[in-house]
């Protein structure tokens, strides 16, 4: 029998999502990584008495614009700090007409579209392939849906988050591309940080937020900032209050994930081990 876990919860905070309420015994403190600096410094405490530590995506006051974030220091800063399982919180444009602004979604799926960010922990010296065929934990979307449905937040279960690299918003002839694809929401952030998630053995799940309706619909020729940030801040209000509704559901010490998800590397690395 292995020992029980005893649950640490990251939160990644996007747009709109700089700070959680509520926590007890809160300290910022900087994390030092290999890889470089994360996104800003990271914020420990306890909601409810569980361990919780928080990063804002883009750093407080959003310097950081999603092609320059240092998505490895970002994941290995939360690992370093104890972290067992991720909830990354997300601000997104949507692909369907039935995820209008201020719906939640929980994705299950990505499309990764994004080239100019390093993906992997993994290089030159040692090279592992980890299987991202399921990128999300289904135990953590468990948790994030019975808390959204118990607030009776708009939420719907499942979707593909198509990841773009942005910082620029789509033309209407990709927006039309992604919907053909069967995306239900368009962001810039959660890849490669679930692809990295996965290298560092963490269970993953992301709330995406819908701020917009992108450019393909009839009534939304374009996507403007000023429409983004005012639905932003009516989202995070509500990701607070999911936050505070889904720790709880994760307190309990637990055994390995049953999807596997801290068990990542045990099939993944192909480089002989040292003699
Ligand atoms: N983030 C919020 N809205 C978005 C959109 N329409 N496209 C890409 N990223 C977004």
């Amino acid at each position: 029998m292995s020992a029980l876990i005893e649950p640490v919860i990251g939160l990644i905070g996007g747009s709109g999502l700089y700070d959680i309420d509520g926590l007890e015994d809160r300290a910022w403190r900087k994390v030092e990584t290999p890889w470089g600096n994360p996104s800003d410094e990271l914020l420990f405490g306890r909601l409810g008495g569980v361990r919780c530590v928080f990063l804002p995506r883009h750093g407080r006051g959003h310097p950081t614009p999603p092609s320059a974030l240092n998505y490895r220091a970002n994941i290995d800063a939360l690992k370093r700090s104890g972290v067992t399982e991720i909830l990354s919180l997300s601000a997104v444009g949507s692909l369907k007409a039935e995820l209008p602004p201020g719906h939640f979604v929980i994705v299950d799926q990505f499309i990764d579209r994004t080239f100019a960010r390093e993906k992997s922990f993994f290089g030159c010296g040692c090279v592992a392939h980890v299987s991202v065929a399921h990128p999300v934990c289904s135990r953590l979307g468990d948790a994030l849906e019975d808390a959204a449905r118990g607030l009776a937040l708009p939420v719907t279960r499942g979707g593909t988050y198509l990841v773009m690299e942005g910082p620029q918003f789509s033309t209407k002839a990709e927006s039309e591309l992604y919907r053909s694809w069967g995306c239900s929401v368009i962001g810039m952030t959660n890849m490669p940080e679930a692809k990295l998630a996965r290298e560092a053995e963490l269970c993953y799940a992301t709330v995406a937020m819908v701020t917009d309706f992108d450019c393909w619909h009839p009534d939304h020729d374009h996507v403007t900032v000023d429409q983004v940030v005012k639905v932003l801040f009516a989202n995070a209000d509500k990701a607070r209050a999911l936050v505070k509704a889904v720790v709880p559901k994760l307190a309990a010490p637990r055994g390995p994930c049953p999807a596997g998800c801290d068990r990542a590397l045990d099939h993944a690395l192909i480089t002989a081990p040292e003699k």
